[in-house]
């Protein structure tokens, strides 16, 4: 069994919340290499998407395990410290806690994390995005795992057609149900609609008994009980032969659709699948971006990564997404650009209700003061 951890934290922003500083990736790198000879981790690749560094791992030690996460904790440690020195936008932004203990569930960083029997060949994505949150990856898993229209062999591969099992996580009242997709397939969608709430964790293969995508479902602005950023999450999917085509799984992104995120997380905003030397979202803090590392596993090294959006057949997607920016900044501070009141990540709403509350009065009594007046 071999584990793939691709663990991820912004440490510091470079301009603002646009990029990581090369002087950060390097040191990343570093790290990564450094834990390789040591034997720590089979393979490693740092890469970035926004303002946030992923370390994608392979190693033998399982999920949630304690040498793995204090490595990305130290390392991480180590890139804000760098950002410091710089002055980088929000140094240690993601690293909520100040000292590590067991493991990073509750510290910040977020993880998608799958084990696995490697098969004779393990193609597999690895799916960055900055400027949004977990529960943005429920429409393309949806697509990926659950709609024929998007995935073929869901009609024509047979270790396919029995379908998936889906594991979904209520954020708010921690808690999970699995459903089992197709059978449950409505039930799932009056969930996974309100992706703020309920989030996608993993997929299994019915017929196959293997796990096939796993995504990170940590929410920072619930754990740290303000606003600290979107979670900006990570997702694994492994390909082919029973599980979707690598075509299948890209195929959702083709379509620039909507996420929670974009500017101080706080407005409705098109994801737009871009190759890795586009993921610096500027304008307005977005769109919200999303990148895919493609890789082959072999004996657990990682054989890549292919940039996989870096393809012209994902331009539409790229244009869709300036145009549905464009259409929503014109909503300005209203609805449906804004998030509605109870998913703000900011809490200006908090402050004002307490100036205004003795102005408010009920509307059955006499007007208060006309304006004007
Ligand atoms: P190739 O014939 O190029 O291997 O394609 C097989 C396939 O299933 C593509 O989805
Ligand atoms: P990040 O979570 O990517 O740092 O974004 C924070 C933000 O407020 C962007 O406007
Ligand atoms: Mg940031
Ligand atoms: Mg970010
Ligand atoms: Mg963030
Ligand atoms: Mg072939």
């Amino acid at each position: 069994m071999i584990t793939l951890s691709i663990i991820k934290a912004d440490t510091g922003g470079f301009v603002g919340h646009t990029a990581v500083h090369p002087r950060l990736m390097a040191e990343a790198r570093r790290e990564i290499e450094r834990a390789k000879s040591s034997g720590l981790l089979i393979d490693g690749h740092a890469d970035s998407c926004g303002d946030d560094i992923s370390l994608i791992m392979t190693h033998t030690y399982g999920q949630e395990a304690g040498l793995i996460h204090s490595f990305a904790w130290d390392t991480f440690q180590a890139t804000t410290h760098l950002a410091k020195e710089l002055g980088l936008y929000g140094a240690g932004q993601d690293l909520l806690s100040d000292a590590f203990s067991g493991n990073l569930r509750g510290m910040g960083p977020g993880y998608a994390e799958l084990e696995f029997e490697e098969r004779p060949s393990e193609p597999v994505l690895c799916f960055l995005a900055d400027k949004t949150e977990p529960g943005a990856w429920n429409l393309p898993l949806y697509k990926m795992f659950a709609d024929p229209s998007n995935t073929a062999g869901l009609v024509i591969d047979e270790k396919m057609h029995a379908g998936f099992a889906f594991e979904v996580y209520d954020l708010y009242e921690e808690r999970r149900i699995v459903f089992d997709c197709p059978a449950d397939l409505y039930d799932m969608l009056m969930y996974i609609g309100a992706p703020a709430r309920y989030v996608i964790h993993g997929v299994r293969s019915k017929t196959l008994g293997m796990t096939a995508a796993a995504t990170s479902t940590q929410r920072l602005s619930l754990i740290a009980g303000k606003y600290v950023g979107k979670d900006d999450p990570v997702m694994i999917v492994r390909c082919q032969s029973g599980l979707p085509a690598v075509g299948e799984a890209l195929e959702p992104f083709a379509f620039a659709y909507s996420v929670a995120g974009c500017m101080r997380g706080s407005h409705h905003a098109p994801l737009m699948p871009v190759a890795t030397g586009q993921a610096h979202p500027s304008r307005f803090d977005g769109p919200p971006r999303v990148v895919a590392l493609g890789f082959q596993i072999k004996d657990g090294r990682l054989i890549g990564p292919r940039d996989m959006f870096d393809d012209p057949a994902f331009d539409g997607a790229r244009r869709q997404a300036v145009e549905v920016m464009d259409y929503l900044r014109r909503h300005g501070p209203f609805e449906p650009h804004r998030l509605p009141l109870e998913d703000l990540e900011y809490t200006t709403m908090t402050s004002i209700t307490k100036r205004l509350a003795h102005r408010w009065t009920p509307i059955t009594t006499e007007v208060a003061t006309p304006v004007g007046s």
